[in-house]
């Protein structure tokens, strides 16, 4: 590890069954006026809603609600959150749902009290805050973004064709809290489950797969990696089995809390990929890099190469014995690509609403970043939209 770096991460967590009780231990920390912020109802039909309503209720909170946070949250969305939160001088705001209303709810921390276009300023311009931001919580549902434990808000804007994800670096905007109770996650359908184990999964590659140094993030990435499979494999089989959920929801938060990126120069590509790709489909945000993850890496795969060796041989088992390095990387990804079918996910972006007369646009569409082993070229990105479709 050679690079400097500071670490902090103010977000505490309550972690097991029955976790949403320590609201009882952070609501009286934050003013009476709360914000309430949720999905299109999914917290409604399994009892979570209840839960939380009764909590602040207990408290004596003054709540406004705002309801049917979109998956991809856009920014129209944003704009009418702004509305009731202001109207309701909001003091707290709490989020119940997944990395959607998680995201969004940091997003709307930030804009309560911006005085121009957050939009504009945020995702367009890339600036940190420069007002007052408003404390949220989190109330997780749904498992992959590791939103809870971070400071990114990503939201799309649907005319422009843009879905751009801002990691703040003001640690006001991380959640003060986050309630993880694995048992929340078991009515998710088996569709989101393994798009937001793949989301875990592609989170860890894209720091992974940079930098050529010795580099203790690497290590941890690996145990990351092989406890995911392990237990994707037995959640995708039996998906009540809360021991393997508790595991993949842990290994969720660790693996984008900004504790693997330390001291890495970090990819981001199938991210960038994938979300132009969700601007242009409104897809679930797991799908859309796994479509796009297998066409990138094996096209990048020769500039990586003693790091693919190292994937395969550590986190799939390749035996690197008499083959060449090329070989044992492309039987990691080979490895991968048999996880990844096996689990179910989407492999092709035309599966997921893309066509051929998108793929100038999601090119258009797609920030190059240059953490990786390769800086992109515009037909390259092409090609890999190509062969993703
Ligand atoms: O809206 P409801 O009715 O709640 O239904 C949701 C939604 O349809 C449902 N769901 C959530 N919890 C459930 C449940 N259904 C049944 N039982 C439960 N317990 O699941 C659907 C998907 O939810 P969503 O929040 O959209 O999923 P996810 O957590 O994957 O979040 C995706 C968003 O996070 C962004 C993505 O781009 C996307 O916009 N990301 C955020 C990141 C971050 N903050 O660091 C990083 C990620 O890479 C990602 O980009
Ligand atoms: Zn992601």
């Amino acid at each position: 590890m050679l690079g400097n770096f500071t670490y902090c991460n103010p977000t505490k967590l309550y972690f097991g069954r029955g976790a949403i009780e320590n609201l009882n231990a952070e609501l009286p920390k934050y003013g009476k006026n709360v914000v309430l912020v949720y999905g299109g109802g999914s917290i409604k039909k399994n009892g979570i809603y209840d839960e939380a309503v009764k909590l602040l209720r207990a408290h004596g909170k003054n709540v406004a609600e705002i309801a049917g946070v979109m998956p991809n949250p856009t920014v129209g969305k944003l704009y009418e959150g702004m509305q009731i939160a202001r109207a309701h001088k909001a003091e707290f705001l709490l989020a119940v749902g997944g990395g959607s209303v998680c995201d969004y709810t940091k997003a709307l921390a930030v804009s309560v009290h911006c005085e121009g276009d957050p939009w504009e300023k945020y995702y367009l311009n890339g600036e940190e805050p420069s007002c007052k931001v408003l404390p949220v919580g989190c109330v997780l549902t749904m498992v992959g973004t590791g939103s809870e434990m971070n400071a990114g808000a990503v939201i799309t804007n649907p005319e422009t064709k843009l879905k751009i994800g801002h990691v703040f670096t003001d640690e006001a905007v991380m959640p003060r809290f986050a309630v993880l109770d694995p048992a929340y996650t078991l009515t998710l359908p088996h569709y989101q489950m393994v798009a937001g184990i793949y989301d875990i999964f592609s989170h860890i590659c894209e720091q992974y797969f940079s930098g050529e140094d010795d580099n203790t993030s690497d290590y941890l990435a690996e145990g990351l990696m092989r406890s995911l499979l392990h237990s994707s494999r037995i959640a995708d089989k039996d998906m009540q089995n809360y021991e393997a959920r508790s595991n993949i929801m842990w290994t969720a938060t660790w693996a984008l809390n900004t504790l693997i990126s330390r001291g890495k120069a970090t990819d981001w590509m199938v991210h960038m990929l994938g979300q132009a790709a969700g601007a242009y489909t409104d897809a679930t945000h797991g799908m859309t890099l796994a479509a796009v993850s297998l066409p990138y890496y094996r096209r990048i795969l020769p500039y990586g190469l003693q790091k693919f060796v190292r994937f395969a041989v550590n986190v799939w088992g390749v035996d690197p014995a008499g083959k060449t390095e090329r070989q044992t990387a492309e039987e990691g990804l080979s490895a991968m690509e048999r996880w990844m079918r096996g689990l179910g996910l989407v492999m092709r972006l035309s599966e997921l609403g893309a066509t051929e007369d998108m793929v100038e646009g999601m090119a258009d569409s797609t920030l190059v970043l240059d953490g990786g082993y390769h800086v992109l070229s515009r037909d390259e990105i092409v090609g890999i939209f190509k062969e993703s479709l």
